[in-house]
């Protein structure tokens, strides 16, 4: 019973997200940026206005399975043991290994807009196709390292997950999710990406913790 309700609430939140991400792309543009003026800021804003994001099919079913996702894991619960991340810098090792020591971590878990999916036409996307191996992963996770760098001046350590997609799944991460880790232990899990990722929950939260 609870598998279709699932069901349910992810079709019935994917065609609302996309007759919402329709009618925006054709609101007048004063009503667009008042509804965008939250999530996108200077230039980022002035580019999302100018581009219509609706995807059709692609666009409904990716909503539809990023819906249906759940985190395996709840906040309290340890990551597994033997949970493995790919570190392009150097060999795979245990991620809880890794996260002990990090205070700042990009993992790359998958190309959200790929170019055999829901495509947004935005000027500067990346070209990049679903990942079909590892090394099309580790490879456009570096292009991903110099556009944060170069774009945002952000010069943090990117790892990837490896293609059995296990970390992403773990948070139901797709396509994008921000995650506290206290050693192996989950201590915050935010909402899910793109509408309910919040930074704020996030730095509320690590204020709370000093
Ligand atoms: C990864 O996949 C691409 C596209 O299918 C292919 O061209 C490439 O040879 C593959 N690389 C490896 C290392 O398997």
């Amino acid at each position: 019973m609870d598998a279709i309700k699932r069901e349910v609430k992810a079709f019935a939140g994917a065609l609302f997200s996309s007759v919402i991400i329709l009618v925006l792309d054709y609101l007048p543009k004063f009503i667009k940026r008042k509804h965008l003026e939250g999530e996108y800021h200077g230039e980022a804003l002035e580019k999302r206005l100018e581009t219509k994001i609706f995807g059709g099919w692609k666009m409904f079913k990716t909503m539809y399975e990023i819906n249906k996702l759940e985190p395996l894991l709840k906040t309290g619960q340890k990551l597994p043991q033997n949970l493995e991340i790919i570190d392009p810098y150097g060999q795979t090792k245990e991620a809880t290994k890794k996260f002990s020591h990090v205070n700042f971590l990009v993992v790359y878990i998958a190309e959200a807009h790929p170019t055999d999916g829901w495509i947004i036409p935005l000027e500067d996307q990346p070209e990049i196709s679903s990942h079909q191996n590892a090394t099309e992963r580790l490879v456009a996770s570096n292009q991903l390292r110099e556009r944060m760098a170069a774009q945002a001046g952000l010069h943090a350590k990117i790892l990837c997950d490896k293609m059995d997609n296990r970390l992403s799944l773990l948070f139901a991460a797709h396509p994008e999710r921000l995650v506290v880790l206290k050693g192996d232990q989950v201590v915050f899990i935010g909402g899910k990406g793109p509408f309910d990722y919040s930074i704020n929950d996030l730095e509320d939260f690590l204020q709370k913790q000093k």
